[in-house]
């Protein structure tokens, strides 16, 4: 049967590279575009498609990049122009994709931009930023509470008024109602296509406009002082507003006028309003609104289970999946699950249906990781230190070797190591065939070689008590994922799908199936067609 064509972003797979924590070329502790240029072969090495860069630009790194002081450029510390173009020509020479990270909600209080709009009233950009009096009584406009804790209002005594900013101080919210921060933000995607990026993760892309009215935010009555201060409120006048919507369908016509590129978004809403983020066959949004409720969801069968299913339920015709298990701002998953459960959770990752993200390190295990009260440096953290939410541990440099350092640099990083970085590292698993990243190098290549895992259809099944178990299925090739998410043995009939004709990958060593899991143990199993 004559295969459709798909884009490269369906059947691809994305690996998340935190700049900082790659590889540092010049010595100065910190990652660089020449770091990574020079670790791309190890990327290739592991079969992905697509290189996610988070963010390059200059910054006063309050925020780690995520406060961009000029979007056109390139941060010293990161390289240069050069190095950039240098290192897209290599991600490109090697058949890989490079996506940028568009941060536009927020810019940092360093921006010419903010510079020019805090510095009178009467300026022509005071609007590109979202300033209010103070409220009629006194005090901050509304209830508003950053994502980073404490007020979202900040008072600036030299204009009489405060900006609004959804996380740090440092970090004022753009107007997007303004149709010049619009033109401008529109050139700055321009700017990069041009350059030849392949597209773009938007950070917080639900949040960029809020009600015009700026009512307050009604109480969250599911708040408890465990979670963060920011869910005291329901997001409901500051996030996920109509106009985003069109907004995204406009960055989208963009993105699509200069042919195979991708937009994959920050969202994190319910499945019904996040898969909005689709958009409709005629007027899309984003290709990928990112799904992050594997990093969020219980690790239990049933839940799973449910959640899988739902997700799945919720997707419009158009829309396909997509799914991530780490990230720069979440909790390390082997940290979270534990080693041979993360196994499993890779499994899981490359064998369900829709695009996966990885998050370097991750492919390793990196799990355990001693952060220092005096070497912390993630912001979020010092603004809830209670909570210990610590995305400092999931951003430390990668491991390459037992050499000084790990290899990383030849300095001393700017985060601590993983506490194992001198067993666990990218040249001891290298040489290890039974190692996670042999693993994953496994997955990732039967996810190339087996056209079910990556455009194939999906079934869930019931694998019982603690078994997740679903099937892939495309043209006559059918193959069935069985993952005994305990540590206990469990056994998994397989009462629908067909006969087992042979184990494709384990999670531990490979065996014959019969019947059985051992603990934390992963299977795909090729199946017999029916005739
Ligand atoms: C999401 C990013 O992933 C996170 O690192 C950052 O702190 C916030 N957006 C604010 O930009």
């Amino acid at each position: 049967m004559e295969e459709t064509r798909r884009p490269w972003w369906e059947t691809g797979v994305i690996y998340q590279i935190y700049p900082r924590s790659f590889q540092d070329s010049n010595g100065d502790g910190v990652g660089d575009l020449s770091g990574i240029e020079a670790r791309l072969d190890y990327v290739a090495s592991l079969g992905v498609d697509a290189i996610w860069l988070s963010p390059i630009f200059p910054s006063p790194m309050a925020d780690f990049g995520y406060d961009v002081a000029d979007y056109c450029g390139v941060e010293p510390v990161f390289g240069d122009f050069a190095a950039f173009d240098e290192l897209i020509s290599a991600v490109h020479a090697r058949g890989l994709k490079l996506l940028l990270d568009f941060v536009p909600n927020h810019t940092s209080d360093q921006h010419a931009w903010f510079a020019e709009s805090r510095s009178s009233r009467s300026n022509p950009k005071r609007d590109w930023y979202i300033w209010r009096d103070p409220a009629p009584g006194g005090g901050v406009p509304n209830n508003w509470i950053s994502d980073f804790g404490g007020s979202s209002w900040e008072w600036d005594e030299a204009t009489g008024q405060y900006y609004l900013h959804a996380f740090l101080k440092e970090q004022p919210d753009l107007n997007w109602r303004n149709p010049e921060v619009r033109e401008a933000m529109s050139n700055v995607l321009r700017f990069w296509l041009d350059r030849g990026v392949d597209g773009f993760r938007i950070d917080v892309l639900w949040h960029i406009v809020k009600h015009e009215a700026l009512p307050d935010n009604p109480l969250n009555p599911a708040w408890t002082p465990l979670i963060t201060e920011r869910d005291r409120l329901l997001q409901v006048y500051s996030t996920d507003q109509p106009e985003a919507h069109s907004i995204s369908a406009e960055m989208r016509a963009l993105a699509d006028s200069y042919g195979d590129r991708v937009l994959v978004g920050e969202i994190f809403l319910p499945n019904e309003r996040h898969a909005r983020w689709y958009g409709t066959p005629d007027r899309p949004q984003v290709h990928l609104p990112f799904n992050f409720q594997l990093v969020e969801s219980p690790w239990d069968a049933a839940h799973l289970h449910g959640m899988i299913e739902a997700y799945e339920a919720s997707l419009p015709a158009h829309g396909w999946p997509n799914w991530v298990i780490g990230s720069h701002d979440a909790p390390r998953i082997a940290a979270r699950i534990g080693e041979a459960q993360a196994r499993v959770a890779a499994m899981l990752l490359l064998t369900l249906r829709g695009t996966p993200t990885l998050y370097q390190g991750d492919e390793i295990g990196i799990g355990k990781v001693t952060i220092p009260p005096e070497r912390m440096r993630d912001p979020q953290h010092f603004r809830q230190p209670a909570l210990d939410i610590g995305r400092d541990r999931s951003r430390t440099p990668m491991p390459w070797d037992d050499s000084p350092n790990a290899g990383f640099s030849t300095n001393e990083p700017w985060l601590p190591l993983n506490d194992d970085w001198r067993s666990r590292n990218v040249a001891a698993q290298d040489a290890d065939p039974a190692s996670m990243l042999n693993f994953y190098r496994l997955l990732l290549g039967l996810r190339r070689s087996q056209a079910a895992l990556s455009v194939g259809s999906f079934r869930l099944l019931d694998g019982g008590p603690d078994v997740l178990c679903y099937l892939r299925e495309h043209q006559g090739e059918k193959l069935a994922i069985i993952l005994n998410l305990s540590s206990e043995p469990r056994s998994c009939e397989l009462e629908e799908g067909g006969a087992v004709d042979g184990v494709l990958a384990s999670t531990l060593s490979a065996r014959p199936f019969d019947g059985t899991l051992l603990p934390d143990e992963g299977l795909i199993l090729r199946l017999e067609p029916e005739h």
